[in-house]
């Protein structure tokens, strides 16, 4: 019957209607961390490599918006960092030829634990790294 083929349109325009805002509002660019105070975060520079860290500034501020810009100088690593109830903060892929961000702004000061998430190697479990915040 005519009139159902036009209830049947009538619905499959609205579900494209639904998809395409769906769709739309999921490529709206996604906001970034909120820096306090509108701050700028500290750029720390990591390298991972076989088997250790290298990390431009390894003590920061209670408080501090903090960006690892992460990269490995030889396989891929996982970079992961830890509090001293071995929770995991925050954590990325290293890998050759990319760098990967993280964002983290540590409210407590302590002894933060950076370990490598992913089997590199023979000397995977040496891959640990120290964060001091004050
Ligand atoms: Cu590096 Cu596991």
């Amino acid at each position: 019957k005519w009139y159902k083929a036009r209830k049947f349109y009538a619905t499959m325009l609205v579900v494209f209607l639904f998809a395409m805002t769906i769709h739309t509002l999921r490529d709206l660019p996604y906001e970034m961390p909120v820096y306090g105070q509108g701050k700028e975060a500290t750029v720390v520079d990591v390298e991972a490599m076989q088997f250790g860290w290298n990390m431009s500034q390894t003590e920061f501020k209670v408080g501090e918006p903090i960006e690892f810009d992460v990269t490995s100088k030889d396989v891929n690593h996982g970079f992961g960092i830890y509090n001293e109830d071995n929770q995991m903060l925050a954590q990325t892929q290293a890998m050759p030829g990319y760098t990967n961000k993280v964002y983290i702004t540590f409210d407590k000061p302590g002894t933060y634990e950076v370990l490598c998430l992913e089997y590199c190697g023979l000397g995977h479990h040496l891959m640990t790294g120290k964060i001091v915040v004050k």
